[in-house]
């Protein structure tokens, strides 16, 4: 049994994915092909805002963002300790603070009854992440954030093609970002990354700096970088954009169908995950919690079954930001997440077949 069957997809997918790639072998328009703008504008499309800048991954994205925000020393953002390391890394790449907000147990998502009192006059944007798959309620805190006049971002790195109240994730705030490393939801064949605004001038910033800070050749108005879009990938993309939707209904049903076999079996409070009233699901992770997690998952391994832990450690426990002013004890729920979290096989392609075996092997790790 895979984690995540890549195999499978490329298979089922494998004329027109081969045929793309192909076209741009013939074209040799290697950088900023034209599948780069083809694509641009198909994912703009599908999450329902003006533009679309694709980037050379998601950990780019994030930091191009805040860069464009003109985000930089002495300045603090807002955001979760329990998250990939990209999300707080790319605050401390552009010299700002990172200021962590603790997590709802049952969504893992940013607890936004605590996100008031974290804000001060430094603080400079909020970065939200909408984890495993599901978004946070972006109205209350794009509502919070107007009344202090901070931007918005979210880190939607794990949630492309998840909704709430029928709106896309990364087109419900100021900026959204999201990754296309081959296991997210929209993966391609490498690295990548896309950003998403209908702000037509952070746009265009954000357009110039991940081409070296300029738009026209030899004219620099911004530092940028080089965090262009592979166009090869983007050719991948364009392939599997087409079957995306059916993607993410299977992700839902599997994750739903998952709830149902192991709500029973799993005790812990919020075991399975849980999915807020309005929201849609992509379980870009189908994570749980067990006790003496670690015991879990090697009985797991015994018995054929695949599972990774996402996170074992908070953020602000990592030594990078032990300077960030938080210590150990200060975000109680997510350092439980981090003791108690278990993530299970999870594709698109997952039979029921091997969901049961998954449940009965879980039945059996949790007996022993
Ligand atoms: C929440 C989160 N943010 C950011 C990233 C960074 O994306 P990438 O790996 O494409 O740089 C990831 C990817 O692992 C992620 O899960």
């Amino acid at each position: 049994m895979e984690f995540i069957d890549l195999k499978t997809q490329y298979a089922k997918y494998k004329i027109e994915i081969d045929a793309r790639m192909s076209a741009v072998l013939a074209h040799g328009h290697f950088i900023m092909g034209p599948e780069i703008a083809e694509l641009e504008a198909g994912l703009a499309q599908y999450v329902g805002v003006k533009h679309c800048i694709t980037v050379a991954s998601g950990t780019h994205s994030l930091e191009i963002a805040l860069r464009a925000l003109g985000i930089g020393p002495g300045d603090e953002v807002i955001t979760v300790p329990f998250t990939w390391i990209s999300t707080a890394e790319v605050i401390g790449l552009v010299g700002a603070k990172p200021v962590f907000v603790d997590i709802e147990p049952h969504s893992y998502n940013l607890n936004v009854d605590l996100l008031e009192r974290a804000i001060t006059p430094s603080t400079k944007a909020i970065m939200p992440v909408s984890l495993f798959g599901q978004m946070p309620d972006y109205d209350r805190i794009n509502a919070i954030a107007a009344k202090h006049g901070i931007p918005v971002m979210e880190d939607g790195a794990q949630s492309f093609g998840a909704t709430r109240d029928g709106k896309r994730s990364c087109g419900v705030t100021l900026i959204g970002s999201t990754s296309f490393f081959p296991a997210k939801p929209l993966g391609c064949f490498g690295d990548g990354g896309a950003l998403f605004t209908s702000d037509d001038a952070l746009s265009e910033k954000m357009r110039a700096i991940r081409t070296h800070g300029g738009l026209k050749r030899h004219h620099h108005p911004y530092l940028g970088m080089n965090g262009r879009f592979d166009t090869l990938q983007a050719a991948v993309l364009l392939a599997k954009l087409p079957h995306f939707e059916w993607e993410v209904e299977a992700r839902g049903s599997i994750g739903a169908r998952y709830s149902g076999l192991l709500a029973s079996v799993l005790l812990l409070p919020s075991a399975v995950p849980l999915v807020t009233p309005g929201n849609t699901h992509v379980y870009a992770q189908y994570t749980v919690r067990v006790p003496s997690r670690d015991t879990v998952a090697a009985k797991l391994k015994e018995l054929g079954v695949p599972t990774a832990v996402y996170y074992p450690k908070c953020l602000h426990e990592q030594p990078i930001f032990a300077s960030s002013g938080s210590k150990s004890g200060d975000f109680p729920e997510a350092e439980r997440a981090s003791r108690e979290v278990l993530s299970l096989p999870m594709h698109p392609f997952l039979t029921e077949a091997d969901q049961d075996r998954v449940a009965e092997a879980l039945k059996d790790a949790l007996a022993a």
